[in-house]
């Protein structure tokens, strides 16, 4: 099937119970292409579709925030050519995407270390966007780009004691109002593909309650019916916060 033509809900799936924030770890894209016999940055191109159907996955379930791990502070450790066709696909993903997005009433915002390592053009582009697309209340799209559970929680500490706060003043509110996007309420449904189950560093605090799911399919393979499923598996947790 095309990729962000429209299709139909499952019938399991409760209208009157999606998650609001949905976060998606985006793995698989290597093995996609070594599966074919491919250069393992053709994966990643190839995950531009699902990233596509994701977004319209989300739009038509209601999902107020979809965020997604587009490069994360340990993938440097990659190789060079590898970490620069990254920058540069993630540079015209945006230029490629943003304007259909935008029309779709996507906002658009990062996550993540905008430091020296991200090259400038890269930075600017994500100003531009997020610029452009400011106004747009339907659905937030946060990429998680350079981003660290730790290198957040580790820099929100630096700017809590930069700012003279009194120990005495620090609780989990405080901490929070901290952290890269506090406006952006916790994920409550994280997804991550390719059958890999782990963290890997996302969303170390604000996940602290989220349901997880691990469908097997990779990443460039994943679609709107792979997101519906996996809400379908939240609809059937019962989420219970320590409590009875
Ligand atoms: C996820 O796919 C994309 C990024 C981490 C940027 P991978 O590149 O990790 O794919 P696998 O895990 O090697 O298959
Ligand atoms: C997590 O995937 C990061 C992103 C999807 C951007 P990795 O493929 O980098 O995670 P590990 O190395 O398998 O833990
Ligand atoms: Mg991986």
């Amino acid at each position: 099937m095309e990729h962000g033509s429209p299709v139909s809900l499952p019938p399991a799936l409760d209208l009157n119970n999606i998650p609001r924030h949905v976060a998606c770890v985006m793995d698989g894209n290597g093995r996609w292409a070594n599966q074919r016999g491919l250069p393992r940055t053709d994966g990643h191109a190839a995950g531009e579709a699902a990233i596509v159907d994701a977004v319209n996955g989300a739009l038509a379930l209601g999902v107020r925030y979809l965020t997604l791990f587009a490069f994360s502070t340990e993938n440097w450790r990659r190789p060079a050519d590898e970490v620069k066709f990254l920058m540069n696909f993630n540079e015209n993903l945006l230029l490629r995407r943003r304007s259909e997005f935008s029309a779709q009433g996507v906002q658009m915002c990062f996550s993540g270390r905008r430091d020296w390592r991200v090259p400038r053009r890269v930075l600017r582009r994500m100003e531009e966007t997020e610029q452009m697309t400011a106004a747009n209340e339907r659905l937030t799209l946060t990429l998680a780009f350079n981003y660290g559970g730790r290198a957040e929680l580790t820099d929100a500490l630096k700017a809590i004691v930069d700012a003279g706060i009194p120990s005495s003043k620090i609780d989990e509110r405080l901490i929070a109002r901290y952290l890269y996007h506090p406006e952006i309420p916790d994920p409550d449904l994280v997804v991550r593909t390719s059958g890999e189950q782990r963290i890997s560093n996302f969303l170390l605090w604000e996940a602290a309650y989220a349901e997880y799911v691990f469908p097997e399919v990779l990443w460039p393979d994943f679609r709107q019916g792979d997101l519906f499923d996996a809400v379908v598996e939240f609809q059937q947790r019962q989420r219970r916060y320590g409590g009875l």
